[in-house]
């Protein structure tokens, strides 16, 4: 019985067999007939045509700009033996052409040797070729073997394939015997990335794919192989500039060569028969190498330059435009500078330090640090002057995003030597604010010998250092996920106020994502003040780092029930509140939360409870949209009895989901109440005291803090301790415009290659600069019992982008500029005469921005080269405005004004 099962099946399996044999031959032929799409001993002549266009991103369609590349093929196989092959391509007749503007140029430099093929199984494996020929025509010769890379059968998934665009995914389609198409994606090569912002927002985005379509014979020889690609380039944040790149890559047969036999290379082996080329040739991967020349930049000196551009490097020039852009254009050529330069330039041109060390600060190179260092560090002999720009330009270097790893050493190495004086302390806080910064901006690996020794530093810092809240700022500069842990001690269990909220303050910049269900409790022990009380501002960072983490809706009644609780700190109640209510403004998904959870709580959903009466405000504000950028403002103003506490303004860029924080002003205020008082005297009256009238007194003391695409710089003191408030406040010295901020920073700093089919190098580099002039202005009165703040800020923006794709005999280039002046102005004027009134108006005058671009085709290295460039230039104004703040303010606002 077994048995016979047995025999059946064997019948089967053979019979099956019979069936599936001439199939199986069948694939078999065809793999072989893939295997010369050249047919063996043969020489076939074929068309190259490589066309490479820079194309509008949308809209209307302008003149087209691109080259074209025309040439014959000599194709001739001069070795084959089982599945290898050994091809011969010869080049002749080429020339290049700018396809639109019809100029057509002869190529007669061409070196008149052949390239080979090595080709087993069908596939192309090597090129080999002369030593001597340049990069670009090497990377040519990979594109045309590349072509050749072929297979016949249908993909499930995608595959991986090696060729001129280095490691790819691809997909084959075959669509009849005659015809495949195959799809790459993800090429290496397509993302050589020089340096990139790890802030989305501030970064490019990129799409590219690419498909060939082979046309063979009925016999498997090829016919056709053209490939078509496509590189969309744009900045993330406007995706409306950049650039779109197409590249047309077409192998077309022309004829069958001479009726005689190709001569045959007799070697036994293809390894053989290459070794018999290498006098001459050499053996080169598949893969192509990046072109350099597309991105040198010829026959300019940063010296040159810059004396060209010295009349926009004025300080009166900082918060503009011209000087942002002037900076994003002197750049390039300040990184590739030596010492020297810099150095020389430092000396004649003192005048211009200020931006000078700008500059050198975006620069990030050890050339342009060792110069500052050299230029401005004397050791205790180092001027007041030199210190306060050798800041500078720490602070320039901060938003740095590829610091070479030196400048690491050198600063980690500053902060181990003893200081040279005492006069070094804001310097030495820069130097580790900055160090802080930039070892996260480099991301280093969680092992890295550096990242961890500064680890161990701060972390020493805070812990016993004389002041751990320069480096809890630190610590929240390098937002290193190792050291949660002891910043979450600092702020649950220090004893000192303002230890506790730097801690917080550094927990809130890490992403949300950081922290778990046991980060949560310890957060809402401090906002509910579950085992001590805490002060009002290390509460209201809790609850911010609460709602980052996203409250379950339980989680969010249980803070809507905190409201009508008998908490007597009404200005947090006002803090939760405007701070739900904004983000309920903001994301539909917490709206709806936050409503129903309303809806359920009659005890919470009442007037006297959500008609809180604190002075506190929490807003965000759109402030510009596209076709501008879209930027919007943030602004939390934390009173604590009739004083602003902590008060911060901050301008965020969005780009999609992403968001970037472009520029943060803090200021905040100790112990000033005991001199305002407060105005609430029937507050006082009250049987449960507010919580914080129960703190001890602390010190009197102000500062503003500023940071600058989230780099933490070391706060600015207006005064410490009541004898130098006094002089402030009563030597007049505060109610005059003083500069708060002026500098002109990188933004965006995004360069890479790409590789195109044709072998054509890529180059794109996007550089951004922002120039911000901040003014305040405060004055007080103690007699008058009120006081003004006046906050202008003026900044001038540049984004350039530069773009070249070709080869040695062409090139195409395109060249946009955005240029931006956004200025805003912030009021905010204190009444505490009988009751406290705050009213702040924030404006911002008509804005323009232009939008410039220019693309070019050039015929080089041709007998008579050729250029044509193309420009066009767009504007959009924004109307000026004034922002409407909320009810509350308004009210007030009218109440000042109508006493004045
Ligand atoms: C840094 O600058 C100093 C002073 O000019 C010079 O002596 C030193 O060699 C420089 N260091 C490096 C590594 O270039
Ligand atoms: C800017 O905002 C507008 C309107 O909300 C939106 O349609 C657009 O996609 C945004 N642009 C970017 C780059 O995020």
């Amino acid at each position: 019985m077994q048995q016979r099962r047995q025999t059946n099946s064997r019948k089967m399996i053979s019979r099956l067999l019979s069936l599936l044999l001439p199939l199986l031959l069948l694939v078999n032929c065809c793999a072989a007939a893939g295997a010369s799409l050249i047919p063996a001993g043969s020489q076939q002549l074929f068309a190259l045509r490589s066309k490479v266009s820079l194309e509008p991103l949308a809209g209307s369609k302008p003149e087209d700009v691109s080259y074209s590349f025309e040439t014959q093929l000599k194709i001739n196989s001069v070795w084959s033996k089982d599945e290898e092959q050994l091809l011969e391509i010869e080049l002749s007749k080429s020339r290049v052409s700018a396809t639109a503007q019809q100029k057509e140029r002869e190529i007669d430099s061409l070196p008149d040797r052949p390239f080979y093929v090595a080709l087993v199984q069908g596939q192309p494996q090597q090129v080999i070729a002369h030593t001597s020929r340049d990069q670009s025509l090497l990377n040519l010769e990979r594109g045309i073997a590349s072509l050749l890379q072929l297979r016949l059968a249908s993909s499930d998934g995608a595959e991986n394939e090696l060729d001129v665009s280095g490691h790819c995914r691809v997909r084959y389609h075959v669509k009849s015997s005659t015809r495949v198409e195959k799809t790459k994606t993800d090429c290496a090569l397509w993302d050589l990335r020089v340096s990139y912002h790890p802030e989305q927002a501030l970064g490019v985005s990129k799409q590219s794919q690419e498909q060939v379509d082979y046309e063979l014979s009925a016999d498997g020889a090829l016919l056709r192989a053209e490939s078509t690609e496509t590189h969309r380039l744009t900045l993330t944040a406007k995706p409306d500039v950049g650039s779109v790149v197409r590249g047309r890559l077409r192998l077309q047969h022309v004829a069958q060569g001479g009726q005689e036999q190709v001569p045959q290379l007799q070697q036994p082996t293809l390894a053989a028969a290459i070794e018999s080329l290498l006098e001459w040739y050499r053996v080169f991967e598949l893969e192509a190498d990046v072109d350099g020349v597309i991105s040198e930049l010829q026959e300019q000196t940063l010296q040159a330059q810059f004396e060209r551009s010295v009349k926009d490097l004025q300080a009166e020039h900082v918060g503009k435009s011209s000087l942002a852009l002037t900076f994003a254009q002197l750049l390039p050529l300040a990184r590739i500078a030596k010492q020297p330069q810099f150095e020389a330039l430092l000396q004649s041109h003192p005048r211009l330090a200020g931006q000078l060390v700008d500059l050198l600060g975006a620069v990030q190179t050890y050339d342009a640090h060792n110069a500052s260092f050299a230029h401005f560090y004397k050791g205790s002999d180092t001027t007041a002057q030199s210190l306060e720009l050798l800041e500078k330009y720490l602070q320039a270097l901060a938003v740095g995003t590829h610091p070479e790893r030196r400048i690491l050493e050198q600063l980690f190495d500053f902060l181990q030597q003893p200081p040279a004086h005492k006069s070094h302390a804001k310097l030495r806080d820069s130097v580790l604010q900055t160090l802080a910064t930039l070892t996260r901006q480099s991301g280093l690996d969680a092992n890295d010998q550096l990242l961890q020794q500064i680890r161990v530093h701060l972390l020493e810092g805070l812990a016993s250092a004389p002041e751990p809240v320069m480096y809890a700022r630190a610590l929240q500069n390098l937002r290193d996920p190792q050291t949660i842990d002891a910043l979450l001690q600092q702020a649950t269990q220090s004893p000192q106020p303002q230890l506790a909220v730097a801690a917080l303050q550094a927990l809130k910049a890490y992403p949300a994502l950081s922290y778990a269900e046991p980060h949560r409790r310890q957060f809402e022990s401090i906002f509910y003040q579950r085992q001590r009380r805490f002060d009002s501002s290390a509460r209201t960072l809790a609850l911010d780092l609460l709602l980052a983490m996203r409250p379950s809706a339980e989680q969010l009644g249980q803070l809507l029930d905190y409201l009508a609780s008998n908490d007597r700190q009404f200005e947090i109640k006002t803090y939760v509140l405007q701070k739900l209510r904004m983000l309920a403004e903001i994301c539909p998904r917490f709206r709806a939360m936050f409503q129903a959870a309303l809806g359920q709580r009659a005890h919470v959903n009442n007037y006297h409870v959500l008609g809180q009466r604190g002075l506190t405000t929490v807003l965000t504000r759109q402030l510009s949209q596209s076709p501008a950028f879209n930027e919007s403002l943030l602004s939390t103003q934390e009173v604590y009895q009739g004083i602003l506490k902590r008060g911060s303004v901050e301008f965020l860029l969005h780009a999609g989901r992403a968001e970037a924080s472009s520029f943060k002003l803090g200021i905040y205020t100790a112990g000033l109440s005991s001199l305002v008082g407060d105005g609430d005297a029937d507050e006082r009256n009250g049987q449960i005291p507010a919580d914080d009238e129960l703190e001890q007194e602390e010190t009197v003391t102000a500062g503003m803090e500023i940071s600058v695409q989230g780099a933490q710089l070391r706060p600015l003191i207006f005064f410490n301790g009541q004898t130098e408030l006094m002089g402030h406040v009563w030597g007049g010295s505060a109610s005059e415009t003083t500069p708060a901020y002026q500098a002109t920073t990188l933004a965006q700093d995004h360069e890479q290659y790409i590789i195109l089919a044709s072998g054509a190098t890529l180059h794109w580099r996007v550089l951004g600069a922002r120039s911000v002039d901040l003014n305040g202005k405060v004055t007080f009165s103690l007699w008058n019992r009120n006081a003004q703040t006046e906050i202008q800020q003026n900044t001038g923006s540049a984004v350039v982008s530069h773009l070249a794709v070709g080869f040695t005999y062409a090139k195409l280039v395109q060249d946009v500029t955005l240029r931006h002046e956004p200025k805003l102005s912030l009021q905010a004027d204190l009444d505490f005469y009988d009751n406290m009134k705050l009213c702040m108006q924030l404006q911002s005058p008509e804005q323009l921005l232009t939008q410039s671009n220019e693309r070019s085709v050039y015929l080089q290295s041709v007998e008579k080269p050729y250029a044509k460039h193309l420009r066009s230039t767009r504007t959009h104004k924004s109307a000026g405005r004034t922002f409407a703040l909320n009810q509350k303010n308004n009210e007030m606002c009218n109440i000042i004004h109508a006493y004045s």
